[in-house]
């Protein structure tokens, strides 16, 4: 199998614990149990990348009043700078072309360069910063039109 074959699904509970794992090793805030309270929101879509059974990454987005909130994403560490984390963003905008979003939103720790860099490169533009978000840090609002 190549190395870059990989599938974007719907997550399930069973991936949270790989899921997990990818947020800590990249120094995330999520604790394991708000994955699994996604499972419950009728308005978060939770999606994995896997290759050969394997979760090599995933986002959770939120589908509020007409845009879309990314709340989480990550890719594991080896598998970064592969083109993932754009489909994992492709793929939540396709899976909500049917609520027709005006935007998609992110907050992003200001101190959070290679994030930055990311959503930079993908047409994400910067609206606004809430100060001591995260804790010292600063969050960055960032959005990207999908008109
Ligand atoms: C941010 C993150 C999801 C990006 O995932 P990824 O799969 O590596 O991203 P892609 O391969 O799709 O990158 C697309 C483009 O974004 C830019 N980019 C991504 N990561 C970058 C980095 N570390 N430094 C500079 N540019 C970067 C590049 O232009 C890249 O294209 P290129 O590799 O052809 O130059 C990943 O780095 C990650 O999981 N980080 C830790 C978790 C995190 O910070 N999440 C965001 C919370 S708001």
């Amino acid at each position: 199998m190549k190395k870059n074959h990989y599938t974007i699904r719907l997550a399930r509970e069973e991936d949270v614990d790989q899921v997990f794992e990818i947020e800590k090793a990249s120094f995330g805030q999520w604790k394991r149990n708000y994955f699994i309270a996604e499972f419950d929101n009728n308005f978060s879509f939770f999606i994995v990348a896997e290759q050969n059974n394997k979760i090599i990454g995933f986002a959770v987005a939120w589908n509020v009043v007409g845009e879309i909130q990314l709340n989480n994403i990550g890719v594991k560490n080896d598998y970064r700078r592969q083109g993932i984390g754009i489909s994992l963003i492709d793929h939540i905008v396709k899976l909500l072309e049917p609520e027709n979003p005006e935007k998609i939103l992110i907050e992003v720790k200001e101190t959070n360069h290679n994030a930055k860099l990311f959503y930079k490169k993908i047409g994400f533009i910067e609206t606004g910063k809430r100060l001591k978000y995260y804790g010292n840090d600063n969050a960055l609002l960032m959005e990207r039109s999908l008109k």
